[in-house]
């Protein structure tokens, strides 16, 4: 009997073993501790035993049956376990931890333009904004350059409708700014530019330029060169050295082209400056008479200066980036590194 009990217990341990599935799992509890099941059966017949044994079998067959149970028991999680599991991986695993949102940053370009703009808002400048789809008039026309002047096939336009343009350059905001206001002013502006340019390594139809201009009484070329000493000195280091070039708009008289000392070599010559050892950065000069003329100023009582500056120009040279359209890509290995 003993022995017979043993059998049991091994066969249904074996059984156990192979069993991978809850319902193989339940037919061999039905099988081994189900109401018709040898140990069932057993221990409702233990008055079969003789009576000396009968104690001893029928402490052996509950033990059994106990711990058969537990087995049984521990299996039947196991598989559910497994099964669960199995189950979450084939769709939503809830237990994994969420997913962080990404955080935008600023665009390198409106970094630049912020930091250009705070420095001359320490020097006492205001901050304008002028609309990005102008008239021919503000864009050209009021800033001296007719129809016809050569200077309007640099800055092929987009146009919108028959006199109304993407504007080419934040010029026109000095017009708008100075039929507002009267002088003095000074201020600063900045923005998305359009032109009508085939797209390479230094060229893109969108690109964003800053304007500054003051007007007042007795403004001379010396304010000019001061302002641009203090701007070029804290946006590129103290070090930074200044060049005027004689140059030409339609809109200043005198004009002239501003080179820094080459901010990757100091002066000294590299591929970046093309061995010049200097850097081209901004136009400026004196606002033309017919400018302040045509806003209603009385040239001969004010004067003023004004340049302008290509943004992406100026974020290439302090960045050392040598295609413009890394910019607009919108690749997110690039923009992270602002
Ligand atoms: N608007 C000019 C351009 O797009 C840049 C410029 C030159 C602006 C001289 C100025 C200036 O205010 O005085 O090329």
């Amino acid at each position: 009997m003993k022995e017979k009990l043993e059998n049991i217990k091994k066969e249904a341990v074996e059984g156990l073993e192979k069993a991978s599935t809850i319902e193989e799992l339940e037919k061999l509890r039905v099988k081994y501790l189900g109401r018709k099941g040898p140990l069932t059966q057993l221990l409702r017949n233990l008055k079969d035993v003789s009576p000396e044994e009968r104690p001893l079998i029928g402490k052996m067959a509950n033990s059994i049956k106990e711990s058969l149970e537990e087995s049984f028991s521990r299996k039947l999680n196991l598989i559910r376990k497994r099964e669960r599991k199995i189950d979450l991986s084939q769709g939503e695993d809830i237990t994994l931890p969420g997913r962080r949102p990404q955080m935008g940053t600023i665009h390198p370009i409106t970094q630049l333009s912020n930091e250009i703009i705070d420095i001359f808002l320490k020097m006492g400048f205001f901050l304008a904004e002028g609309p990005e789809i102008e008239t021919e008039y503000y864009n050209f026309e009021a800033l001296n350059t007719p129809p016809d002047h050569p200077v309007r096939d640099t800055q092929d336009s987009f146009y919108l409708a028959e006199k109304t343009i993407l504007r080419t350059q934040t010029s026109p905001v000095q017009i708008r700014v100075m039929e507002k206001f009267k002088p003095p002013v000074r201020i600063v502006s900045a923005g998305r530019c359009f032109r009508r340019d085939a797209t390479d390594a230094s060229h893109t139809p969108m690109f964003h330029q800053m304007e500054v201009f003051q007007v007042d009484k007795g403004i001379t070329f010396a304010h000019l060169k001061g302002v641009l000493e203090v701007f070029v000195q804290s946006f590129f280091g103290r070090k930074t050295k200044l060049r005027f070039r004689p140059s030409f708009f339609p809109f200043t008289e005198p004009s002239a082209e501003i080179d820094i000392s080459c901010v990757i070599c100091q002066g000294k010559g590299c591929p970046v400056c093309r061995k010049k050892g200097w850097l081209e950065i901004l136009g400026s000069g004196m606002i033309d008479p017919f400018v302040l003329k045509t806003v209603g100023y009385d040239p001969e009582k004010v004067s003023g200066y004004a340049f302008g500056m290509g943004i992406e120009r100026i974020a290439m040279l302090k960045y050392g980036i040598d295609d413009i359209r890394l910019f607009f890509e919108n690749d997110l290995r690039f923009l992270r590194q602002f």
